[in-house]
Protein backbone atom coordinates (compact mmCIF):
# COMPACT_ATOMS: atom_id res chain seq x y z
CA UNK A 1 0.00 0.00 0.00
CA UNK A 2 1.27 3.54 -1.21
CA UNK A 3 0.67 6.54 0.95
CA UNK A 4 2.34 9.86 0.75
CA UNK A 5 2.62 12.79 3.34
CA UNK A 6 2.53 16.27 1.69
CA UNK A 7 2.73 18.68 4.14
CA UNK A 8 6.02 20.16 4.29
CA UNK A 9 8.00 19.91 7.50
CA UNK A 10 6.69 16.33 7.91
CA UNK A 11 8.98 14.11 10.25
CA UNK A 12 11.42 16.71 11.29
CA UNK A 13 10.97 17.62 14.70
CA UNK A 14 10.57 13.76 15.78
CA UNK A 15 11.03 10.42 14.22
CA UNK A 16 7.96 8.99 16.13
CA UNK A 17 5.33 9.65 13.50
CA UNK A 18 7.20 7.52 10.75
CA UNK A 19 8.02 5.05 13.19
CA UNK A 20 4.52 4.91 13.66
CA UNK A 21 4.26 4.14 10.16
CA UNK A 22 7.23 2.21 9.31
CA UNK A 23 5.37 -0.38 12.51
CA UNK A 24 2.66 -0.17 10.40
CA UNK A 25 4.26 -1.59 7.35
CA UNK A 26 3.60 0.85 5.39
CA UNK A 27 5.54 2.55 2.34
CA UNK A 28 5.81 6.56 2.34
CA UNK A 29 6.60 9.38 0.11
CA UNK A 30 7.75 13.01 1.64
CA UNK A 31 6.86 16.31 0.12
CA UNK A 32 10.07 16.65 -1.96
CA UNK A 33 9.78 20.46 -2.40
CA UNK A 34 9.71 21.73 1.49
CA UNK A 35 7.01 24.51 0.87
CA UNK A 36 3.15 23.73 -0.06
CA UNK A 37 2.47 22.02 -3.00
CA UNK A 38 0.35 23.04 -6.23
CA UNK A 39 -2.58 21.25 -7.43
CA UNK A 40 -0.18 19.47 -10.15
CA UNK A 41 2.66 18.39 -7.79
CA UNK A 42 -0.23 16.96 -5.34
CA UNK A 43 -1.52 15.19 -8.21
CA UNK A 44 1.85 13.98 -9.26
CA UNK A 45 2.78 12.61 -6.11
CA UNK A 46 -0.45 10.99 -4.76
CA UNK A 47 -0.50 9.11 -8.33
CA UNK A 48 -1.47 5.24 -7.30
CA UNK A 49 -1.47 5.77 -3.72
CA UNK A 50 -4.13 4.85 -1.08
CA UNK A 51 -3.53 7.20 1.86
CA UNK A 52 -2.24 10.73 2.42
CA UNK A 53 -1.37 12.62 5.32
CA UNK A 54 -2.34 16.02 3.56
CA UNK A 55 -1.51 19.36 4.47
CA UNK A 56 -3.02 22.77 3.08
CA UNK A 57 -2.37 21.72 -0.53
CA UNK A 58 -5.22 22.45 -2.85
CA UNK A 59 -7.32 18.54 -2.79
CA UNK A 60 -9.66 20.07 -5.24
CA UNK A 61 -12.06 17.99 -7.80
CA UNK A 62 -9.44 17.84 -10.48
CA UNK A 63 -6.74 16.68 -8.01
CA UNK A 64 -9.00 13.89 -6.17
CA UNK A 65 -10.78 13.01 -9.72
CA UNK A 66 -7.34 12.37 -10.92
CA UNK A 67 -6.35 10.20 -8.09
CA UNK A 68 -9.06 6.84 -8.24
CA UNK A 69 -6.72 4.85 -5.93
CA UNK A 70 -7.06 7.54 -3.05
CA UNK A 71 -8.87 5.86 0.25
CA UNK A 72 -8.24 8.30 2.89
CA UNK A 73 -7.19 12.02 3.52
CA UNK A 74 -5.98 12.21 6.78
CA UNK A 75 -5.42 16.55 7.45
CA UNK A 76 -2.14 17.09 9.67
CA UNK A 77 -4.19 19.97 10.97
CA UNK A 78 -7.93 21.53 11.48
CA UNK A 79 -8.95 23.28 8.26
CA UNK A 80 -10.83 21.34 5.39
CA UNK A 81 -11.27 24.56 3.04
CA UNK A 82 -8.52 23.04 0.72
CA UNK A 83 -10.02 19.80 0.61
CA UNK A 84 -13.30 19.33 -1.54
CA UNK A 85 -15.17 17.11 0.93
CA UNK A 86 -18.13 16.72 -1.74
CA UNK A 87 -16.36 15.37 -4.36
CA UNK A 88 -14.34 13.32 -1.80
CA UNK A 89 -17.61 11.66 -0.85
CA UNK A 90 -18.69 11.13 -4.08
CA UNK A 91 -15.34 9.29 -4.36
CA UNK A 92 -15.85 7.09 -1.55
CA UNK A 93 -12.59 8.81 0.10
CA UNK A 94 -12.65 9.13 4.15
CA UNK A 95 -11.64 12.55 5.51
CA UNK A 96 -9.79 12.63 8.98
CA UNK A 97 -8.69 15.85 11.28
CA UNK A 98 -6.33 16.48 13.92
CA UNK A 99 -8.41 18.81 16.15
CA UNK A 100 -6.66 18.73 19.48
CA UNK A 101 -2.50 19.68 18.21
CA UNK A 102 -2.87 23.15 17.23
CA UNK A 103 -5.31 24.37 19.76
CA UNK A 104 -3.22 25.69 22.21
CA UNK A 105 -0.34 26.89 19.90
CA UNK A 106 -2.94 29.13 17.40
CA UNK A 107 -3.93 30.50 20.77
CA UNK A 108 -0.68 31.39 22.26
CA UNK A 109 0.53 32.70 19.06
CA UNK A 110 -2.84 35.26 18.95
CA UNK A 111 -2.04 36.55 22.57
CA UNK A 112 1.90 37.23 21.08
CA UNK A 113 0.20 38.67 18.60
CA UNK A 114 -1.75 41.40 20.40
CA UNK A 115 0.56 41.93 22.51
CA UNK A 116 3.35 42.73 19.88
CA UNK A 117 0.63 44.75 18.51
CA UNK A 118 -0.36 46.75 21.57
CA UNK A 119 3.40 47.23 22.10
CA UNK A 120 4.89 48.10 18.86
CA UNK A 121 7.60 45.39 19.45
CA UNK A 122 8.22 44.43 15.99
CA UNK A 123 8.17 48.00 14.63
CA UNK A 124 10.80 49.24 17.37
CA UNK A 125 12.99 46.10 16.35
CA UNK A 126 13.23 46.86 12.84
CA UNK A 127 13.97 50.55 13.84
CA UNK A 128 16.63 49.47 16.02
CA UNK A 129 18.50 47.47 13.54
CA UNK A 130 18.49 50.48 11.10
CA UNK A 131 19.89 52.67 13.60
CA UNK A 132 17.13 54.35 14.68
CA UNK A 133 17.07 54.14 19.01
CA UNK A 134 13.20 55.68 19.48
CA UNK A 135 10.90 54.66 22.44
CA UNK A 136 7.30 54.37 21.09
CA UNK A 137 4.37 54.13 23.77
CA UNK A 138 2.12 50.82 23.65
CA UNK A 139 -0.66 50.40 25.40
CA UNK A 140 -1.88 47.43 28.33
CA UNK A 141 -3.76 44.85 27.47
CA UNK A 142 -5.40 44.43 30.53
CA UNK A 143 -8.52 45.83 30.53
CA UNK A 144 -9.06 45.63 26.58
CA UNK A 145 -12.07 44.36 24.89
CA UNK A 146 -11.30 41.44 22.48
CA UNK A 147 -13.89 40.44 20.01
CA UNK A 148 -13.51 36.59 18.85
CA UNK A 149 -15.09 35.24 15.64
CA UNK A 150 -15.68 31.95 16.17
CA UNK A 151 -15.81 30.46 19.77
CA UNK A 152 -14.75 26.46 18.64
CA UNK A 153 -11.97 25.18 20.35
CA UNK A 154 -9.13 27.81 19.46
CA UNK A 155 -11.59 30.34 20.31
CA UNK A 156 -12.40 29.00 23.06
CA UNK A 157 -8.65 28.55 23.76
CA UNK A 158 -8.25 32.08 23.14
CA UNK A 159 -10.60 33.49 25.56
CA UNK A 160 -9.12 31.47 28.13
CA UNK A 161 -6.15 33.14 27.98
CA UNK A 162 -7.27 36.45 27.45
CA UNK A 163 -9.65 36.29 30.45
CA UNK A 164 -6.74 34.84 32.77
CA UNK A 165 -5.32 38.82 31.66
CA UNK A 166 -8.73 41.19 32.64
CA UNK A 167 -9.36 41.22 28.98
CA UNK A 168 -12.76 41.47 28.13
CA UNK A 169 -14.21 38.99 26.05
CA UNK A 170 -17.11 38.90 23.40
CA UNK A 171 -17.61 36.50 20.27
CA UNK A 172 -19.84 35.84 17.49
CA UNK A 173 -20.37 32.11 16.76
CA UNK A 174 -23.57 30.98 14.42
CA UNK A 175 -23.96 27.69 16.70
CA UNK A 176 -21.63 27.93 20.18
CA UNK A 177 -22.90 29.43 23.02
CA UNK A 178 -21.15 30.38 26.37
CA UNK A 179 -22.52 32.18 29.20
CA UNK A 180 -19.15 32.97 30.58
CA UNK A 181 -18.43 35.42 27.76
CA UNK A 182 -20.77 38.18 26.08
CA UNK A 183 -22.59 36.77 22.50
CA UNK A 184 -22.81 39.41 19.94
CA UNK A 185 -23.77 40.17 16.37
CA UNK A 186 -20.51 40.51 14.07
CA UNK A 187 -21.80 44.04 13.26
CA UNK A 188 -21.72 45.29 16.69
CA UNK A 189 -18.86 43.28 18.01
CA UNK A 190 -17.02 45.00 15.48
CA UNK A 191 -17.73 48.24 16.35
CA UNK A 192 -17.37 47.29 20.14
CA UNK A 193 -13.68 45.39 19.95
CA UNK A 194 -10.28 47.27 20.22
CA UNK A 195 -9.06 43.58 19.18
CA UNK A 196 -10.71 41.22 16.96
CA UNK A 197 -9.42 38.16 16.50
CA UNK A 198 -10.30 35.10 14.07
CA UNK A 199 -11.22 31.97 14.47
CA UNK A 200 -13.76 30.62 12.26
CA UNK A 201 -14.03 29.06 8.87
CA UNK A 202 -15.82 30.40 5.77
CA UNK A 203 -19.69 30.75 6.35
CA UNK A 204 -21.28 28.60 3.77
CA UNK A 205 -22.07 30.27 0.53
CA UNK A 206 -19.91 33.34 1.18
CA UNK A 207 -16.59 34.20 -0.58
CA UNK A 208 -15.09 36.88 2.50
CA UNK A 209 -16.53 37.60 5.80
CA UNK A 210 -14.40 40.71 6.70
CA UNK A 211 -14.70 42.82 3.69
CA UNK A 212 -14.57 47.39 3.16
CA UNK A 213 -17.96 47.12 5.10
CA UNK A 214 -17.00 45.51 7.91
CA UNK A 215 -13.70 46.94 8.53
CA UNK A 216 -15.15 50.72 8.30
CA UNK A 217 -17.70 49.28 11.73
CA UNK A 218 -14.19 48.59 13.52
CA UNK A 219 -13.11 51.77 14.86
CA UNK A 220 -9.69 53.58 14.01
CA UNK A 221 -7.91 52.78 17.10
CA UNK A 222 -8.80 48.96 17.12
CA UNK A 223 -6.30 46.28 15.94
CA UNK A 224 -7.10 43.02 13.71
CA UNK A 225 -5.62 39.25 14.36
CA UNK A 226 -6.08 36.90 11.86
CA UNK A 227 -5.01 33.66 12.79
CA UNK A 228 -7.60 31.42 10.76
CA UNK A 229 -7.78 31.44 7.23
CA UNK A 230 -6.64 34.24 4.33
CA UNK A 231 -9.88 33.77 2.29
CA UNK A 232 -11.99 35.58 5.63
CA UNK A 233 -10.73 38.76 5.32
CA UNK A 234 -10.26 41.08 2.04
CA UNK A 235 -6.62 41.38 1.59
CA UNK A 236 -6.86 44.74 -0.65
CA UNK A 237 -9.68 45.79 1.92
CA UNK A 238 -7.32 45.42 5.04
CA UNK A 239 -4.54 46.99 3.06
CA UNK A 240 -6.64 50.39 2.24
CA UNK A 241 -7.95 50.71 5.82
CA UNK A 242 -4.32 50.19 7.40
CA UNK A 243 -3.01 52.55 4.69
CA UNK A 244 -5.36 55.01 5.04
CA UNK A 245 -5.06 55.02 9.09
CA UNK A 246 -9.16 53.36 9.77
CA UNK A 247 -7.34 50.94 11.34
CA UNK A 248 -4.42 50.91 14.42
CA UNK A 249 -2.96 47.84 13.08
CA UNK A 250 -2.81 43.93 12.27
CA UNK A 251 -1.50 40.62 12.51
CA UNK A 252 -1.40 38.26 9.90
CA UNK A 253 -0.66 34.57 9.49
CA UNK A 254 -2.55 33.41 6.54
CA UNK A 255 -2.67 34.88 3.41
CA UNK A 256 -5.04 34.38 0.68
CA UNK A 257 -2.01 32.83 -1.57
CA UNK A 258 0.78 31.43 0.64
CA UNK A 259 3.85 32.05 0.37
CA UNK A 260 2.30 35.97 0.40
CA UNK A 261 4.74 38.41 -1.44
CA UNK A 262 1.87 41.36 -1.80
CA UNK A 263 1.17 44.87 -0.94
CA UNK A 264 0.64 44.66 3.13
CA UNK A 265 4.59 44.13 2.96
CA UNK A 266 5.11 47.79 2.44
CA UNK A 267 2.99 48.57 5.60
CA UNK A 268 4.84 49.34 9.16
CA UNK A 269 1.23 49.01 11.16
CA UNK A 270 1.30 44.97 9.43
CA UNK A 271 2.64 41.94 11.25
CA UNK A 272 3.08 39.00 8.85
CA UNK A 273 4.36 35.40 9.55
CA UNK A 274 4.38 32.59 7.76
CA UNK A 275 0.96 30.60 8.17
CA UNK A 276 2.67 29.56 12.06
CA UNK A 277 -0.04 29.09 14.34
CA UNK A 278 0.51 25.24 14.79
CA UNK A 279 4.33 25.54 14.47
CA UNK A 280 4.90 25.06 18.56
CA UNK A 281 7.13 21.90 18.63
CA UNK A 282 4.89 19.99 21.16
CA UNK A 283 1.82 20.77 18.68
CA UNK A 284 3.70 20.23 15.33
CA UNK A 285 4.45 17.07 17.15
CA UNK A 286 1.33 16.32 18.35
CA UNK A 287 -0.34 16.87 15.21
CA UNK A 288 1.56 14.30 12.91
CA UNK A 289 1.38 11.60 15.22
CA UNK A 290 -2.56 12.36 15.39
CA UNK A 291 -2.77 12.41 11.78
CA UNK A 292 -0.62 8.81 11.54
CA UNK A 293 -2.57 7.00 13.73
CA UNK A 294 -5.86 8.25 11.79
CA UNK A 295 -4.65 7.64 8.48
CA UNK A 296 -3.85 3.64 9.52
CA UNK A 297 -6.70 3.49 11.69
CA UNK A 298 -8.72 4.33 8.26
CA UNK A 299 -6.69 2.17 6.18
CA UNK A 300 -7.66 -0.99 8.46
CA UNK A 301 -11.62 -0.26 8.45
CA UNK A 302 -10.97 -0.51 4.29
C1 LIG B 1 -1.31 23.56 9.68
C2 LIG B 1 -3.62 24.67 9.83
O1 LIG B 1 -0.07 24.19 9.69
O2 LIG B 1 -4.69 23.12 11.23
C3 LIG B 1 -4.75 23.79 10.21
O3 LIG B 1 -5.75 23.75 9.49
O4 LIG B 1 -3.80 25.59 9.11
C4 LIG B 1 -2.26 24.46 10.41
O5 LIG B 1 -2.35 24.01 11.70
C5 LIG B 1 -1.62 23.19 8.30
O6 LIG B 1 -2.79 22.44 8.30
C6 LIG B 1 -0.51 22.39 7.59
O7 LIG B 1 -0.35 21.10 8.16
Amino acid sequence: MKIAITTSSFGRYSREPLEILDRAGLDYALNPHGRKLTETEVTDILAGCTGVVAGTEPLTSAVIGALPSLRVISRCGVGLDNVDMSCAQKQGISVHITPNGPTLAVAELTLGLALNLLRRVSVMDRELRSGTWRKRMGYTLSGKRLGIVGLGRIGQAVANLFSSLDVFIAFTDPVVDDDRYERKELGSLLEWADIITLHCSMPKGETTLIDEKALARMRPDAWIINCGRGNIVEEGALHAALKSGKLAGAAVDVFHSEPYSGPLLELDNVILTPHIGSYARESRIQMEIDAVKNLIVALQAE
